[in-house]
Protein backbone atom coordinates (compact mmCIF):
# COMPACT_ATOMS: atom_id res chain seq x y z
CA UNK A 1 0.00 0.00 0.00
CA UNK A 2 1.54 3.36 -0.73
CA UNK A 3 2.68 5.74 1.74
CA UNK A 4 1.02 9.23 2.72
CA UNK A 5 3.78 10.23 1.54
CA UNK A 6 3.76 8.38 -1.76
CA UNK A 7 0.25 9.43 -2.18
CA UNK A 8 0.66 12.93 -1.97
CA UNK A 9 3.58 12.83 -4.75
CA UNK A 10 1.47 10.90 -7.08
CA UNK A 11 -1.20 13.54 -6.22
CA UNK A 12 1.20 16.56 -7.15
CA UNK A 13 2.82 14.64 -10.06
CA UNK A 14 -0.78 13.81 -11.98
CA UNK A 15 -1.76 17.64 -11.30
CA UNK A 16 1.64 20.04 -11.49
CA UNK A 17 3.37 17.52 -14.24
CA UNK A 18 0.50 16.35 -16.26
CA UNK A 19 -2.67 18.69 -15.93
CA UNK A 20 -1.83 22.53 -15.26
CA UNK A 21 -0.37 24.84 -17.62
CA UNK A 22 2.49 26.75 -15.94
CA UNK A 23 3.63 30.31 -15.96
CA UNK A 24 5.82 30.67 -13.29
CA UNK A 25 9.39 31.92 -14.47
CA UNK A 26 11.04 30.11 -11.72
CA UNK A 27 10.49 26.40 -12.42
CA UNK A 28 10.61 24.62 -15.17
CA UNK A 29 10.17 20.63 -15.85
CA UNK A 30 12.37 17.69 -15.95
CA UNK A 31 12.97 15.46 -18.61
CA UNK A 32 12.55 11.75 -18.17
CA UNK A 33 16.73 11.36 -18.50
CA UNK A 34 17.08 14.00 -15.42
CA UNK A 35 13.95 12.57 -13.37
CA UNK A 36 15.62 9.20 -13.29
CA UNK A 37 18.91 9.98 -12.46
CA UNK A 38 17.35 11.61 -9.67
CA UNK A 39 16.55 8.44 -8.31
CA UNK A 40 19.34 6.38 -8.68
CA UNK A 41 21.77 5.02 -6.25
CA UNK A 42 23.77 8.26 -6.75
CA UNK A 43 21.20 9.77 -4.16
CA UNK A 44 23.01 7.89 -1.23
CA UNK A 45 26.37 7.60 -1.85
CA UNK A 46 29.50 10.36 -0.70
CA UNK A 47 32.32 11.22 -2.26
CA UNK A 48 35.21 14.01 -1.49
CA UNK A 49 38.37 14.17 -3.40
CA UNK A 50 41.45 15.30 -2.38
CA UNK A 51 42.81 18.46 -3.60
CA UNK A 52 45.24 21.45 -2.85
CA UNK A 53 42.77 22.57 0.20
CA UNK A 54 41.66 18.77 1.54
CA UNK A 55 44.46 16.02 2.07
CA UNK A 56 42.54 13.52 3.32
CA UNK A 57 45.08 11.61 5.20
CA UNK A 58 47.46 11.14 1.49
CA UNK A 59 44.10 9.02 -0.33
CA UNK A 60 43.26 10.52 -3.05
CA UNK A 61 39.49 10.32 -1.45
CA UNK A 62 37.87 10.28 1.71
CA UNK A 63 35.30 7.95 0.51
CA UNK A 64 35.25 4.34 -1.47
CA UNK A 65 33.38 3.89 -4.46
CA UNK A 66 33.67 7.10 -5.88
CA UNK A 67 34.78 6.39 -9.55
CA UNK A 68 31.39 6.65 -11.33
CA UNK A 69 30.42 9.72 -9.35
CA UNK A 70 33.60 11.38 -9.88
CA UNK A 71 33.40 11.31 -13.72
CA UNK A 72 30.20 12.23 -13.48
CA UNK A 73 30.85 15.34 -11.83
CA UNK A 74 33.86 15.97 -14.06
CA UNK A 75 31.78 15.65 -17.14
CA UNK A 76 29.07 18.02 -16.34
CA UNK A 77 32.34 20.82 -15.26
CA UNK A 78 33.41 20.19 -18.69
CA UNK A 79 30.04 20.25 -20.09
CA UNK A 80 29.55 23.58 -18.05
CA UNK A 81 32.53 25.29 -19.00
CA UNK A 82 32.06 24.81 -22.77
CA UNK A 83 28.93 26.04 -22.62
CA UNK A 84 30.80 29.30 -21.14
CA UNK A 85 33.60 29.14 -23.16
CA UNK A 86 36.34 27.74 -21.36
CA UNK A 87 36.02 28.82 -18.29
CA UNK A 88 35.83 27.02 -14.70
CA UNK A 89 32.80 25.70 -13.48
CA UNK A 90 31.30 24.45 -10.35
CA UNK A 91 28.05 22.16 -10.24
CA UNK A 92 28.76 21.93 -6.22
CA UNK A 93 26.57 24.36 -5.03
CA UNK A 94 23.19 23.17 -3.71
CA UNK A 95 20.97 26.30 -5.25
CA UNK A 96 21.53 29.42 -6.71
CA UNK A 97 21.79 30.91 -3.38
CA UNK A 98 24.73 29.27 -2.45
CA UNK A 99 26.56 29.82 -5.34
CA UNK A 100 25.57 33.64 -4.59
CA UNK A 101 27.20 32.92 -0.91
CA UNK A 102 30.31 31.35 -2.68
CA UNK A 103 30.50 34.21 -4.84
CA UNK A 104 30.99 36.79 -2.09
CA UNK A 105 32.80 34.72 -0.04
CA UNK A 106 35.04 34.08 -2.38
CA UNK A 107 35.51 38.00 -3.56
CA UNK A 108 34.83 40.20 -0.59
CA UNK A 109 36.43 41.10 3.35
CA UNK A 110 34.68 42.70 6.08
CA UNK A 111 33.62 46.24 5.57
CA UNK A 112 33.72 45.97 1.53
CA UNK A 113 31.57 47.16 -0.21
CA UNK A 114 29.10 45.71 -2.41
CA UNK A 115 26.67 46.98 -5.10
CA UNK A 116 23.68 44.89 -6.86
CA UNK A 117 20.00 46.43 -8.60
CA UNK A 118 17.55 46.76 -5.63
CA UNK A 119 14.83 44.66 -4.79
CA UNK A 120 12.67 47.19 -5.55
CA UNK A 121 13.90 47.30 -9.18
CA UNK A 122 13.65 43.64 -9.58
CA UNK A 123 16.91 42.78 -8.04
CA UNK A 124 17.56 39.43 -5.94
CA UNK A 125 16.23 39.97 -2.49
CA UNK A 126 19.33 37.94 -0.97
CA UNK A 127 21.79 40.83 -1.93
CA UNK A 128 19.85 43.26 -0.03
CA UNK A 129 20.96 45.09 3.16
CA UNK A 130 20.03 42.51 6.00
CA UNK A 131 20.84 39.31 3.86
CA UNK A 132 24.01 38.65 1.94
CA UNK A 133 25.59 41.98 2.90
CA UNK A 134 25.02 41.19 6.79
CA UNK A 135 26.25 37.85 6.97
CA UNK A 136 29.19 38.80 5.48
CA UNK A 137 29.36 42.59 7.31
CA UNK A 138 29.66 44.53 4.06
CA UNK A 139 28.27 47.67 3.45
CA UNK A 140 25.67 47.50 0.40
CA UNK A 141 24.69 49.90 -2.56
CA UNK A 142 21.80 50.06 -5.05
CA UNK A 143 23.05 50.09 -8.62
CA UNK A 144 21.23 52.84 -10.42
CA UNK A 145 18.00 51.63 -12.55
CA UNK A 146 16.13 52.97 -15.31
CA UNK A 147 12.18 51.80 -14.70
CA UNK A 148 11.02 53.53 -18.07
CA UNK A 149 13.49 50.94 -19.58
CA UNK A 150 13.69 48.22 -17.43
CA UNK A 151 17.20 47.83 -17.54
CA UNK A 152 20.69 49.59 -15.53
CA UNK A 153 20.76 53.20 -16.00
CA UNK A 154 24.02 52.62 -17.31
CA UNK A 155 25.78 56.03 -17.14
CA UNK A 156 24.56 56.62 -13.34
CA UNK A 157 25.52 52.95 -12.95
CA UNK A 158 29.06 53.83 -14.36
CA UNK A 159 29.18 57.26 -12.19
CA UNK A 160 27.87 55.34 -9.03
CA UNK A 161 30.54 52.40 -9.48
CA UNK A 162 33.49 54.71 -10.09
CA UNK A 163 32.45 56.74 -6.59
CA UNK A 164 31.89 53.82 -4.23
CA UNK A 165 34.73 51.84 -5.68
CA UNK A 166 32.50 48.95 -4.57
CA UNK A 167 34.79 45.13 -3.85
CA UNK A 168 31.67 43.21 -6.42
CA UNK A 169 28.97 44.55 -8.50
CA UNK A 170 25.99 42.07 -9.52
CA UNK A 171 24.36 42.03 -12.22
CA UNK A 172 21.24 40.23 -12.39
CA UNK A 173 17.57 40.28 -11.21
CA UNK A 174 14.33 38.08 -10.23
CA UNK A 175 12.45 39.96 -12.79
CA UNK A 176 14.79 40.64 -15.50
CA UNK A 177 13.42 41.03 -19.22
CA UNK A 178 16.56 42.51 -21.01
CA UNK A 179 20.24 41.92 -21.29
CA UNK A 180 22.97 45.09 -20.20
CA UNK A 181 25.32 46.64 -21.45
CA UNK A 182 27.97 44.34 -19.91
CA UNK A 183 30.63 46.59 -22.12
CA UNK A 184 30.09 49.61 -19.75
CA UNK A 185 30.04 48.56 -17.11
CA UNK A 186 32.92 46.42 -16.97
CA UNK A 187 35.24 49.42 -17.99
CA UNK A 188 33.77 50.82 -14.77
CA UNK A 189 34.44 48.03 -12.68
CA UNK A 190 38.07 48.24 -14.24
CA UNK A 191 38.72 51.71 -13.20
CA UNK A 192 37.34 50.97 -10.11
CA UNK A 193 38.60 47.77 -9.12
CA UNK A 194 35.67 46.00 -8.80
CA UNK A 195 34.97 42.65 -9.39
CA UNK A 196 32.33 42.13 -11.75
CA UNK A 197 29.66 39.19 -11.07
CA UNK A 198 26.87 38.06 -13.41
CA UNK A 199 23.81 36.61 -11.23
CA UNK A 200 22.64 34.81 -14.27
CA UNK A 201 19.73 32.47 -12.22
CA UNK A 202 16.49 33.46 -14.22
CA UNK A 203 18.19 33.45 -17.56
CA UNK A 204 20.65 30.35 -17.30
CA UNK A 205 18.85 28.41 -20.11
CA UNK A 206 19.01 31.32 -22.44
CA UNK A 207 22.66 32.16 -21.69
CA UNK A 208 23.78 28.37 -22.12
CA UNK A 209 21.10 28.33 -25.50
CA UNK A 210 23.87 31.14 -26.35
CA UNK A 211 20.78 33.97 -26.31
CA UNK A 212 20.25 36.99 -24.33
CA UNK A 213 23.58 38.04 -23.64
CA UNK A 214 27.03 36.25 -23.20
CA UNK A 215 28.79 37.53 -19.69
CA UNK A 216 31.93 35.35 -20.16
CA UNK A 217 32.59 36.72 -23.56
CA UNK A 218 31.96 40.50 -22.29
CA UNK A 219 34.22 40.02 -19.79
CA UNK A 220 32.07 39.04 -16.80
CA UNK A 221 34.31 37.82 -13.77
CA UNK A 222 31.85 35.13 -12.15
CA UNK A 223 28.41 34.03 -13.19
CA UNK A 224 26.40 32.52 -10.74
CA UNK A 225 22.52 30.82 -11.03
CA UNK A 226 20.05 28.27 -10.43
CA UNK A 227 19.90 25.62 -12.94
CA UNK A 228 16.71 24.82 -12.29
CA UNK A 229 14.61 28.42 -13.88
CA UNK A 230 15.00 29.02 -17.52
CA UNK A 231 17.64 26.29 -17.38
CA UNK A 232 15.45 23.46 -16.94
CA UNK A 233 17.40 20.79 -14.75
CA UNK A 234 16.82 19.89 -11.11
CA UNK A 235 16.88 22.55 -8.39
CA UNK A 236 20.49 23.30 -7.62
CA UNK A 237 22.86 25.90 -8.52
CA UNK A 238 26.64 26.89 -11.10
CA UNK A 239 29.67 28.89 -10.18
CA UNK A 240 31.62 29.77 -13.56
CA UNK A 241 34.54 32.18 -13.71
CA UNK A 242 37.49 32.44 -16.26
CA UNK A 243 39.88 34.20 -13.42
CA UNK A 244 42.19 31.50 -11.97
CA UNK A 245 42.55 33.68 -8.95
CA UNK A 246 38.62 33.94 -7.94
CA UNK A 247 38.34 29.89 -8.70
CA UNK A 248 41.54 29.17 -6.14
CA UNK A 249 39.67 31.49 -3.65
CA UNK A 250 36.18 29.48 -5.08
CA UNK A 251 37.63 26.38 -3.85
CA UNK A 252 38.76 27.14 -0.75
CA UNK A 253 35.39 28.40 0.23
CA UNK A 254 33.63 25.08 -1.06
CA UNK A 255 34.36 22.14 0.93
CA UNK A 256 34.10 22.27 4.72
CA UNK A 257 33.17 26.10 4.65
CA UNK A 258 29.79 26.60 2.79
CA UNK A 259 29.77 22.98 1.19
CA UNK A 260 29.93 19.31 2.55
CA UNK A 261 27.91 17.01 0.26
CA UNK A 262 27.02 18.30 -2.46
CA UNK A 263 24.47 15.82 -3.56
CA UNK A 264 25.26 13.63 -6.59
CA UNK A 265 22.30 12.55 -7.64
CA UNK A 266 21.70 16.19 -8.13
CA UNK A 267 24.51 17.12 -9.86
CA UNK A 268 24.08 13.75 -12.35
CA UNK A 269 21.33 15.39 -12.79
CA UNK A 270 22.81 18.78 -13.78
CA UNK A 271 25.12 17.50 -16.02
CA UNK A 272 22.40 15.44 -17.78
CA UNK A 273 20.19 18.95 -18.29
CA UNK A 274 23.39 20.84 -19.33
CA UNK A 275 23.99 17.90 -22.48
CA UNK A 276 20.67 18.48 -22.87
CA UNK A 277 21.34 22.22 -23.95
CA UNK A 278 24.19 21.49 -25.67
CA UNK A 279 22.50 19.77 -28.13
CA UNK A 280 19.09 21.61 -28.29
CA UNK A 281 19.94 24.82 -26.02
CA UNK A 282 19.84 26.78 -28.85
CA UNK A 283 16.62 26.28 -30.21
CA UNK A 284 14.85 26.12 -26.78
CA UNK A 285 16.72 29.50 -26.52
CA UNK A 286 15.02 31.37 -29.46
CA UNK A 287 11.61 29.11 -28.71
CA UNK A 288 11.33 30.94 -25.03
CA UNK A 289 12.12 34.57 -26.25
CA UNK A 290 9.56 33.87 -29.28
CA UNK A 291 6.85 32.73 -26.93
CA UNK A 292 7.11 35.54 -24.80
CA UNK A 293 6.98 38.30 -27.44
CA UNK A 294 3.93 35.57 -28.33
CA UNK A 295 1.90 35.67 -25.13
CA UNK A 296 2.50 39.50 -24.50
CA UNK A 297 1.11 39.92 -28.14
CA UNK A 298 -1.98 37.82 -27.57
CA UNK A 299 -2.60 38.90 -24.12
CA UNK A 300 -2.90 42.65 -25.29
CA UNK A 301 -5.51 41.30 -28.02
CA UNK A 302 -7.68 39.75 -25.44
CA UNK A 303 -7.04 43.21 -23.43
CA UNK A 304 -4.99 41.59 -20.16
CA UNK A 305 -1.79 44.88 -20.27
CA UNK A 306 1.55 43.47 -19.95
CA UNK A 307 4.74 46.00 -19.20
CA UNK A 308 7.22 47.07 -21.94
CA UNK A 309 5.14 47.18 -24.99
CA UNK A 310 7.27 49.48 -27.13
CA UNK A 311 10.32 47.29 -26.55
CA UNK A 312 8.60 44.09 -27.70
CA UNK A 313 7.83 43.03 -23.77
CA UNK A 314 10.94 41.12 -23.03
CA UNK A 315 13.96 39.17 -24.35
CA UNK A 316 13.71 36.99 -21.78
CA UNK A 317 11.01 34.11 -20.38
CA UNK A 318 9.86 36.47 -18.34
CA UNK A 319 6.91 38.78 -18.90
CA UNK A 320 5.56 41.64 -15.94
CA UNK A 321 1.98 42.05 -15.56
CA UNK A 322 0.95 45.88 -15.82
CA UNK A 323 -0.61 46.38 -12.19
CA UNK A 324 -2.51 48.94 -12.94
CA UNK A 325 -4.41 47.76 -15.35
CA UNK A 326 -4.72 44.64 -13.70
CA UNK A 327 -6.19 46.11 -10.80
CA UNK A 328 -8.56 48.15 -13.03
CA UNK A 329 -10.30 44.89 -13.66
CA UNK A 330 -10.68 44.30 -10.14
CA UNK A 331 -7.40 41.92 -9.53
CA UNK A 332 -4.65 42.17 -7.87
CA UNK A 333 -1.74 39.71 -8.40
CA UNK A 334 -2.15 37.41 -5.59
CA UNK A 335 -6.40 37.36 -6.46
CA UNK A 336 -5.16 36.42 -10.50
CA UNK A 337 -3.07 33.79 -9.26
CA UNK A 338 -5.39 32.48 -6.91
CA UNK A 339 -8.42 32.53 -9.54
CA UNK A 340 -6.21 31.04 -12.51
CA UNK A 341 -4.74 28.05 -9.48
CA UNK A 342 -8.49 26.88 -9.48
CA UNK A 343 -8.10 26.60 -13.41
CA UNK A 344 -4.99 24.82 -13.58
CA UNK A 345 -3.06 27.71 -14.70
CA UNK A 346 -0.47 28.37 -12.70
CA UNK A 347 1.13 32.06 -11.97
CA UNK A 348 2.98 33.94 -9.20
CA UNK A 349 1.84 36.39 -6.64
CA UNK A 350 4.44 38.84 -7.48
CA UNK A 351 3.64 39.97 -11.00
CA UNK A 352 5.78 38.04 -13.67
CA UNK A 353 4.49 36.07 -16.09
CA UNK A 354 7.17 33.05 -17.40
CA UNK A 355 7.57 30.56 -20.53
CA UNK A 356 10.05 28.45 -19.80
CA UNK A 357 8.00 25.11 -19.10
CA UNK A 358 5.51 26.36 -21.85
CA UNK A 359 8.52 26.03 -24.44
CA UNK A 360 10.14 23.60 -22.84
CA UNK A 361 6.86 21.10 -23.67
CA UNK A 362 7.16 22.58 -27.39
CA UNK A 363 4.29 24.91 -27.48
CA UNK A 364 4.66 27.67 -29.85
CA UNK A 365 2.73 31.01 -30.64
CA UNK A 366 -0.72 29.52 -31.88
CA UNK A 367 -0.43 28.13 -28.12
CA UNK A 368 0.23 31.23 -26.40
CA UNK A 369 -2.73 32.36 -28.00
CA UNK A 370 -4.68 30.06 -26.83
CA UNK A 371 -3.26 30.78 -23.14
CA UNK A 372 -4.07 34.47 -23.46
CA UNK A 373 -7.52 34.01 -24.61
CA UNK A 374 -7.57 30.84 -21.54
CA UNK A 375 -6.35 33.58 -19.24
CA UNK A 376 -9.14 36.53 -20.46
CA UNK A 377 -12.00 33.76 -20.33
CA UNK A 378 -11.31 32.95 -16.55
CA UNK A 379 -10.94 36.56 -15.50
CA UNK A 380 -14.30 37.02 -17.03
CA UNK A 381 -15.32 34.34 -14.89
CA UNK A 382 -15.49 31.21 -16.89
CA UNK A 383 -14.20 27.74 -16.15
CA UNK A 384 -11.33 26.87 -18.19
CA UNK A 385 -9.80 24.05 -16.27
CA UNK A 386 -10.84 21.46 -18.79
CA UNK A 387 -9.51 23.49 -21.74
CA UNK A 388 -6.38 23.84 -20.00
CA UNK A 389 -5.49 20.33 -18.83
CA UNK A 390 -6.68 19.64 -22.60
CA UNK A 391 -4.01 21.80 -24.17
CA UNK A 392 -1.30 20.58 -21.34
CA UNK A 393 -1.76 16.74 -22.49
CA UNK A 394 -1.46 17.70 -25.76
CA UNK A 395 2.26 18.41 -25.48
CA UNK A 396 5.37 16.15 -23.92
CA UNK A 397 8.54 17.63 -23.33
CA UNK A 398 10.80 18.75 -26.17
CA UNK A 399 14.84 19.66 -26.72
CA UNK A 400 15.85 17.02 -24.37
C1 LIG B 1 18.32 36.54 -9.29
C2 LIG B 1 18.24 35.41 -8.28
N1 LIG B 1 19.36 34.99 -7.69
C3 LIG B 1 19.37 33.97 -6.81
C4 LIG B 1 18.19 33.31 -6.48
C5 LIG B 1 18.24 32.15 -5.54
O1 LIG B 1 18.19 31.00 -6.29
P1 LIG B 1 17.84 29.57 -5.65
O2 LIG B 1 16.38 29.58 -5.43
O3 LIG B 1 18.33 28.61 -6.68
O4 LIG B 1 18.62 29.48 -4.38
C6 LIG B 1 16.99 33.73 -7.06
C7 LIG B 1 15.74 33.04 -6.70
O5 LIG B 1 14.71 33.19 -7.18
C8 LIG B 1 17.02 34.80 -7.99
O6 LIG B 1 15.89 35.23 -8.58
Amino acid sequence: MPSKVQELIRAHDSWRGKQCINLQPSENILSDAVRSVLSTDMAGRYTLRSNEYITNGGASNSYGGTRYLDEVEALGEETASSLFHGAHASLKPMSGHIASLLMVASTCRKGDTIMAVPSADGGYDGYGSGYIPDIFSLNYRPLPFDRERWNLDTDASVTSIEEAKPRLVILGQSFILFPYDLKAIRSACDDAGAVLAYDASHVMGLVTGGKFQDPVGDGVDIVVGSTHKSLPGPQGGLFITADDGIWKEFGRNTTWRIIDNAHWNRIAGVAQALLEMKRHGARYAAKIQSNSASLGKHLHAAGFECKFSSLGYSRSHQLLIDQPSLERTGFTFGSLSGMLESNDIIVDTTGRLGTSEVSRLGMGDREMREVASLVKEAMNGGHVKSKANKLRRRFKISYA
